[in-house]
Formats: structure tokens, C-alpha cells, sequence
């Protein structure tokens, strides 16, 4: 197989693995909670049955006919039922006379800035803003963009679509003028909801500009609404935007809502591929739904009644829309949801959070773990926890020590911890504990969920043996899954469907320790994961070679103890450039990046070399670059890459196995 990121971390995962420590269910929890023992035999035994049981917690205007239509490489879920997903998530619970249970604790980043949302007042809310789209011409199947800070008008947002038909498509509010334009016109979306911007590091940031800049190259954009979140100045255009507190608040705050097919879309969430170009993944209604909730209520095992719920994710990833949005609503729980960063206010602030809402249940990213390790354990010592009873990780493999900090300082020794793994393709979580039945050990995501079927697989598709390292595939359809990739058919049977005959490809690596109990080893392919955010090579590497001065371009993911990978990049530039220029256009390389992207995809370093390491078929030797990246301290500062980095390619080269052709 190929190599995998985490193979830096190897010694320290061998040790643990060896050590094979790990923690049984608290027997309180196990007692009590929602998924009992004999789920996974219950399941295996028959997977559509289980997954129809699942579906019975929703509401369904029209039954299915049928649990499954599986034409490899495209499922349809409960086919011939119909249901409305702003329904199930909102107005259900109303009329089961829960309307003054609190949906969402919003906590603003500004302090004492903060709203409580009842699942009656966000009936309301999405009711008029369903009426709003209307009045703006939005039918079932157009698509919405949707381009916010997390307040709650961008969950308002979500499910007013969802309650039309028509699918929205969120956009980081951390992606460019330019990142957002190319995702408008790939969906064709004609209708775009904004604010004017939002508060994130301490500072009102402008988001209104960006969209006025993208919509310069999407005409057929007819109207933009518009949030005031921060009441910075704005431009205007009279025949095209509107204010949401003007349009959407003069509405009727009912609306009868219409039951769509299960296959109906419900969203297109753009992510990163190994190509330049992202890919907009498309999920539907039913599956979905009961994908997201059923794996919420399980993995997370919520109570609606007592559980304060907190996924610590912005709505603009898969994340927030299967555990934020979608998940915790069809469930009728109660959820935080923060605008800012962990350290706005102090670097205490999350524990102040937990603290003052009682939060039971906290989901986040190993980088944020890291982070939050790195600022001490004295700041949650400090604060009152005991209200936690379980915690998750998401986004990347969770290295040992992180996850030991956890659950020693956050968790108090108390709470198991659920590695969940999952990818925006898959809709929701696919492989992890179950509190209450499966012991957890420190960096394994363990078992896939009952009705989820995974193997850990060789070049040719054979199973491994426990202890060797392979390839995940996922070898039935679920609920969840992606239905395609908007607008190209042909890549979607490539990416996922190809690569091992009737499996899905994840992109993966992983292994099976002698348990059998599963641990992810991070991606197999050009797709990088910084702070857990999916970053292509290829997408850098078009955006470099898009600036007037750079040549060719190669990036790669290296190594780095907080983000998990840093993008580095290696440059070979037009002309000649002397040393103090050198520094000059490497900051203006970075800067162009950040804008044409995003900052998220901003290289921690820009090396310039006179030239790339190449195959005799030309191929960029990657893996040696990323050698070179890793392997040597190049300093903080970038400058011309010397001649003994370059003398170092050149070794490596020579001496790679296998030769230069090797890659
Ligand atoms: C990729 C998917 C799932 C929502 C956030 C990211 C990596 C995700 C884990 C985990 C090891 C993980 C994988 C996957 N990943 N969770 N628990 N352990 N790796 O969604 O942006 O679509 O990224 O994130 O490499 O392929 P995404």
C-alpha cells in the first residue's frame, strides 16, 4: 500500500498498541444507555431491517414501498416515501407539545452576547423564512447558497430549504470571493443567503464583500438576503438584496409544508478531491436523515430531555450539518452552538461554556484537542465539568496522547470518549464505539456501526489479517451515502466506485489490531487534512500556478505536532529573483493562496527551488518532497530552497528504492 500520514506517529501507536490499554463502559452509562447489547448481532443479522427500524423514529407523510434499490454505484433508500426534513426536525416536536424545549443555546463570540432558541420560536423562524424564499422565487429542486457565520439564521437557513425541496449548498465562511463564485456556478444556484459578517478572533469579519466580489462572475444570481450581524457598512443593490430582517421578519410565521420523495435533494456540500477542481457531494432527504439521526441518538446516546448537547464545528462542514443541524434537531435535543474561536475571551472559554450550560455531551477535532492541550490543563481544572458525560472526536486520526489528555483532564476519567469516523460522503458516522457496549482505546475508532459493513483490504481487494495495514472500503450501501457528485457522474463511479470491484473506496488507510478492532491511519491519497479541514494538493498547486511569477508548483502535506498535516510547497518561479525578493514573493505566494482559496489552505512554507523532482515520466516525486519537508527543520522562514536541500532531493533520488521511476 501506499504510505499513510500517520506513520509518524508509529512508535507511540505500537506502544499502546502493545500495551493494548483499554476502558470498559462506566456500567451507569452501560445500564441506561440507548444501544444495548445484541445491536450489532440484531443488525448483522438482517441490515435492512434494522436501518428500517431506524427510519420508524421519523415522521413519514407516505410510507416506503421499498428499504433499499441498490444499482451499484447508486442507492435509493426508502423507496416511494415521503417526508419534509424541516418537519421532522422542528415542527414535529412542537406539536408532541415539546414547542418550549430549548433547541439551541447560541453563544455569540462577543461576550454576553447569546439567544435561547425553543424548538416553537425556530418553528417560527423557519416558517418565515420559507415564506421569504418563496416571495423570492425559490421552488423545490433550485438550489440556495448559503454563505454565513454560525448564528442561528444560517440553521434557519438550512431548514427553510429543506422545507421547499430545494437543496442549499453551505460554503465555509472562511472560503474566498473566488472559492465561493466557482461553488455558486457549479450548483447554479440563483438565490444566496449572507450576513453582513460575523465575529471570529476577536474582530467583526466582512462577508457581505466577498459575495458582491464572487457575484461579479455569476449573473444569473437574482437576489442575496442578507443578515445584520454586525451592522458594519455594507454596498447595496437595490434590485438584488435584501435584508433578512426586512424581508424575512414581515412574514407569516406559519407555513404548510409539502412532503417530498426521500430521494428528493437535500444539500450539495462542496469538499476537496485530489483534483483541482472540488467535487459537490450530493446527499438526499430520507437516508439521510435517519442516517444522521440514528447514528446521533446511538453513538452519542442523547436523552432530548436532559442532554445539552455541543458539537464544536462550524455549519459550513459535513460536520455541522449531520451534528449540529440535521442529527440533533431530528432528535429534539438541545444543543450549543458558538460562533467563535476557542480562545475568544480567554482561553478558558470553552470550559466557561461547559460550565454555564451544563454541557453533557462535547464533540471536536484532535487539532482543537491539541490546541486546548497546549494552553494548559490548570484552565479546565479550573471550571466545573462534572456535567459532561461523554465525549467525541472527529476529523482525523486522534494520536494516543491527545486523546489520553482528554479524556484524563476534560473527561475527568469519567466519560468514554467515541472516535467517530466518517467523511462528508458518507452523510454520518460510520465506524465507532458505542457507549455503553464497546470498550474504547486510546486513537482506534474500533467497530463499524451496526448496519454498516468495512473491511480493511490489499492492492487486489483481499482482506488483510489483523495487524497489517490496507485500504478501507465499506462493502454495503447505507443510508447515508452520497447519491453522486453534482454535475459529474463519471467521477463519482471513478473516485469511490472503481478503485475495488463492488466496494466504496474511502480514500483510507487502516488496520485491524489483534482484536480486530479497527484504528485509521489517515488518507492514501493526495488529499491533506490540516486542523481536520480536507485540503487538496492539486487545488493549491492550480492556485499557485495561477500567480503571474510561479512556474510549477508541488504541495504536500507534512507532519506538524498541532494541525496534524501543514501544507508546504515547493515553487519553481519565472525568471530570476534575488534573496531579499525571494522572501518578498513568498509572502505574496501565501497571501495569493489565502485569497484565492481560502486562509485555512495558506502553506505554513513556500520553498523556491530551481527545480521539482521528477519521474522519467514526469510525474512529481511527492512522497520525496514530502521526505524533504518533514525530515528537515528548513526554518519558520522561507527563502530560496539552498543547495544542500537540493543536494538532499538529488541523494534521495539516487538512493530511492527501486529508483527515480519508483513513484
Ligand atoms: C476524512 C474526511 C467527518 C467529518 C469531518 C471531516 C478523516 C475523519 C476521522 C477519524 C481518522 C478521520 C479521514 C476521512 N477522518 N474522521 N475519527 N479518524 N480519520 O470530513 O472533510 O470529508 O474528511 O477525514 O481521512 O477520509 P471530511
Amino acid at each position: 500500500m501506499t504510505d499513510t500520514n500517520a506513520e509518524q506517529s508509529g512508535p507511540a501507536l505500537s506502544a499502546l498498541l502493545q500495551e493494548r490499554r483499554q476502558f470498559a463502559p462506566p456500567p451507569e452509562l452501560a445500564a441506561a444507555a440507548n444501544a444495548q447489547p445484541g445491536i450489532y448481532e440484531e443488525a448483522a443479522a438482517d441490515p435492512l431491517a434494522w436501518w428500517e427500524r431506524q427510519a420508524e423514529h421519523l415522521q413519514w407523510e407516505r410510507p416506503w414501498d421499498q428499504v433499499l434499490q441498490w444499482d451499484l454505484p447508486y442507492a435509493k433508500w426508502f423507496v416511494g416515501g415521503k417526508l419534509n426534513a424541516s418537519v421532522n426536525c422542528v415542527d414535529r416536536h412542537v406539536t408532541a407539545g415539546n414547542g418550549d424545549r430549548v433547541a439551541f443555546h447560541w453563544i455569540g463570540e462577543p461576550e454576553n452576547d447569546t439567544r435561547t432558541i425553543t424548538y416553537a420560536e425556530l418553528q417560527r423562524m423557519v416558517c418565515q423564512a420559507a415564506n421569504a424564499l418563496v416571495e423570492l422565487g425559490v421552488k423545490a429542486g433550485d438550489r440556495v447558497a448559503i454563505y454565513m457565520p454560525m448564528v442561528p439564521e444560517a440553521v434557519v437557513a438550512m431548514l427553510a430549504c429543506a422545507r421547499l425541496g430545494a437543496p442549499h449548498s453551505v460554503i465555509f465562511g472562511g472560503f474566498s470571493a473566488e472559492a465561493l463564485a466557482s461553488r455558486i456556478l457549479d450548483a447554479d444556484a440563483r438565490v444566496v443567503i449572507t450576513a453582513d459578517g460575523g465575529y471570529r478572533r476577536g474582530t467583526a469579519s466582512a462577508l457581505k464583500p466577498s459575495v458582491d466580489l464572487a457575484l461579479e462572475q455569476c449573473p444569473d444570481v437574482r437576489a442575496v438576503l442578507v443578515v445584520r450581524r454586525t451592522g458594519q457598512d455594507v454596498l447595496w443593490r437595490e434590485e438584488r438584496d435584501h435584508w433578512w430582517h426586512e424581508l424575512v421578519e414581515r412574514q407569516p410565521d406559519t407555513h404548510q409544508a409539502e412532503a417530498f420523495d426521500a430521494e428528493q435533494p437535500l444539500y450539495i456540500m462542496y469538499t476537496s478531491g485530489t483534483t483541482a477542481k472540488p467535487k459537490g457531494i450530493l446527499h438526499t432527504t430520507g437516508g439521510y436523515l435517519v442516517h444522521t439521526s440514528a447514528t446521533h441518538r446511538l453513538v452519542f446516546d442523547v436523552k432530548p430531555e436532559t442532554d445539552v448537547f455541543w458539537t464544536a464545528a462550524d455549519i459550513g462542514w459535513v460536520t455541522g450539518h449531520s451534528y449540529i443541524v440535521y442529527g440533533p434537531l431530528a432528535n429534539g435535543v438541545t444543543s450549543v452552538m458558538y460562533e467563535g474561536t476557542p480562545d475568544a475571551g480567554g482561553q478558558d472559554r470553552w470550559w466557561r461554556i461547559v460550565e454555564q450550560y451544563k454541557v453533557t455531551i462535547l464533540y471536536t477535532a484532535p487539532t482543537t484537542i491539541r490546541t486546548l492541550m497546549k494552553w494548559g490543563e490548570e484552565l479546565p481544572a479550573a471550571h466545573d465539568l462534572s456535567s459532561l458525560r461523554l465525549l467525541g472526536s472527529v476529523g482525523e486520526p486522534i494520536n494516543p496522547e491527545a486523546w489520553m489528555w482528554y479524556r484524563t483532564n476534560i473527561g475527568r476519567d469519567r466519560c468514554p470518549i467515541v472516535d467517530t469516523w466518517w467523511q462528508t460522503e458518507t452523510g454520518g458516522i460510520l465506524i465507532s464505539p458505542l457507549p455503553g457496549i464497546t470498550a474504547t482505546k486510546p486513537g482506534a475508532a474500533m467497530r463499524p456501526l451496526p448496519g454498516i459493513s468495512a473491511d480493511v483490504v490489499d492492492n487486489e481487494g483481499a482482506s488483510v489479517a489483523n495487524g497489517e495495514g490496507g485500504y478501507l472500503v465499506i462493502t454495503a450501501p447505507w443510508p447515508g451515502m452520497l447519491r453522486g457528485i453534482w454535475g459529474d457522474p463519471e467521477r463519482y463511479q471513478d473516485t469511490y466506485w472503481s478503485r475495488f470491484a463492488g466496494s466504496y473506496f474511502a480514500g483510507d488507510g487502516a488496520k485491524r489490531d489483534d482484536d480486530g478492532d479497527l484504528w485509521l491511519l489517515g488518507r492514501v491519497d493526495d488529499v491533506m487534512n490540516v486542523s481536520g479541514h480536507r485540503i487538496s494538493t492539486a487545488e493549491i498547486e492550480h492556485a499557485l500556478v495561477g500567480h503571474p511569477r510561479v512556474a510549477e508548483a508541488a504541495v504536500v502535506g507534512a507532519s506538524d505536532p498541532t494541525t496534524g498535516q501543514a501544507v508546504v510547497a515547493f515553487v519553481t518561479v519565472k525568471g530570476e529573483i534575488a534573496g531579499e525578493d525571494g522572501e518578498a514573493l513568498v509572502a505574496e505566494l501565501r497571501e495569493h493562496v489565502a485569497t484565492t482559496i481560502s486562509p485555512i489552505a495558506k502553506p505554513r512554507q513556500i520553498l523556491l527551488t530551481p527545480d521539482l523532482p521528477k519521474t522519467r515520466s514526469g510525474k512529481i516525486m511527492r512522497r520525496l518532497l514530502r521526505d524533504v519537508a518533514e525530515h528537515r527543520d528548513l526554518g519558520d522562514v522561507t527563502t530560496l530552497l539552498d543547495s544542500s536541500v537540493v543536494q538532499m532531493i538529488d541523494d534521495k533520488m539516487r538512493t530511492a528504492p527501486g529508483g527515480a521511476g519508483d513513484e
